[in-house]
């Protein structure tokens, strides 16, 4: 009887220690704007101290589009965001001993979420690239002066970290948040140690973020509601759905190309550096499959679109055309039913947004003698 008490016990806990993991992790985002790509460099180190308890997870946005070729790819944050987060890192770069018009343009678009108190109590923590310096704390202050307006909870750095910095160089340490001097060209910037030093905020904010996790009400507009149980990155873990590392092209093209805003892709069904299920329908491999080689090359397909977008699948706003090109014997004539494994999983992952136009042929050969080639065209923003 202990025993079986015992087991059920177990089983119990591996239940529900899956859904304990979840509920213990701050999901954090760190939101920047960036003119040179100096605040973007502080805020990959804030990132990545975020990430390294592995109790947190960091996303980096940008509050406005760049042109910047170093920038160009990491998702725009939208404001009615912001409540569905545990916690914001924020970053810009020093205008006038203030924030940068930027983030004050962003910022000036959250008297809604002010108004509705929609981020009272959440954590936040500000980080800044400076030029030579002058007026970074006025500018941290600054940054802090907006946050409190909101009600939120600003988390600083103190001293922390700064005793092991390198005293013969000026360093952009600051009790408020850590600063990088850009245009101190004495040695590279940000500094090993300003790196180190927003590596430690990072890490230090995941932490207060963890702690007051769910202890602030996240009076969420509609929108936000919307927007956050619309996350198809979080889908994507939700449903187990995993994306193979992006295939490297096997000459002289790329894997995606973007022309305005819709993204064209061609993938086979290569997984694991091999073709899977190689061959002709019906003389090599069956219809069972086929489908499943057609499911790891849209899988292929949908990790191109991922880099794409920056690593922000809901940058996606319509997946609109899908062909699917099959080896088969020439008196074939199933085509539709092999491409709806690619249909189904787009539509799985991308709902509405997944329903696309589309063509399927067969071919007498397919390169790589894979037995199905998919090719895509999907419209971002
Ligand atoms: C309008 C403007 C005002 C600036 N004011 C300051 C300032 O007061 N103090 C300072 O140290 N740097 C100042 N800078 C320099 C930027 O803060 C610096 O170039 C910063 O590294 C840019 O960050 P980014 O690389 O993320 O774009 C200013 C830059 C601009 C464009």
């Amino acid at each position: 009887m202990k025993k079986l008490s015992t087991v059920f016990v177990l089983i119990l806990l591996l239940k529900i220690s899956p859904i304990m993991a979840q509920n213990t992790q701050a999901k954090i985002l760190v939101l920047i704007h960036s003119d040179n790509g100096g605040t973007y460099e502080l805020a990959k180190e804030i990132a990545s101290g975020i990430e390294s308890s592995k109790t947190a997870s960091a996303v980096i946005k940008l509050v406005e589009e760049s042109q910047n070729s170093k920038l160009k790819n990491i998702p725009i944050a939208k404001v009615d965001e912001l409540p569905s987060y545990d916690g914001i890192a924020f970053g810009s770069p020093v205008y006038f001993g203030n924030i940068s018009t930027g983030m004050s343009r962003f910022l000036s678009k959250t008297v809604d979420l002010w108004t509705n108190h929609a981020l009272e109590g959440m954590p936040a923590t500000v980080f800044m690239s400076a030029g030579s310096g002058a007026g970074k704390e006025l500018a941290l202050q600054a940054f802090w002066n907006s946050l409190a307006v909101h009600g939120m909870v600003l988390v600083s750095n103190g001293i922390r970290g700064t005793e092991s910095i390198n005293k013969a160089i000026p360093q952009g340490n600051s009790v408020l948040g850590v600063t990088s001097m850009a245009s101190l060209k004495d040695v590279e910037r940000p500094t090993k140690d300003e790196r180190g030093l927003a590596e430690l905020q990072g890490r230090n904010f995941a932490k207060t973020a963890l702690a007051l996790k769910g202890t602030f009400a996240r009076k969420q507009s509609v929108a936000a509601t919307a927007a956050s149980s619309e996350d198809i990155n979080h889908l994507l873990k939700q449903k187990s759905i995993t994306l193979p590392k992006v295939p490297q092209p096997a000459g002289n093209y790329k894997p995606y190309v973007r022309s305005g805003n819709l993204v064209f892709i061609n993938q086979v069904a290569l997984k694991d550096g091999k073709i899977l299920n190689p061959g002709k329908l019906g003389v090599d491999v069956n219809e069972e499959q086929v489908k499943e080689a057609t499911k790891a090359t849209m899988l292929n397909v949908i990790a191109v679109l991922k880099d794409a977008v920056g690593s922000d699948l809901n940058r996606v706003k319509q997946c609109v055309q899908l062909t699917g090109i099959f080896n088969t014997k020439d008196d074939y004539t199933k085509h539709a039913d092999l491409m709806n494994t690619a249909s189904d999983l787009t539509v799985e992952i991308f709902g509405e947004k997944g329903k696309h136009a589309r063509a399927t042929f067969g071919a007498s050969s397919v390169p790589v003698n894979s037995s199905v080639e998919i090719q895509a065209v999907f419209e971002v923003e």
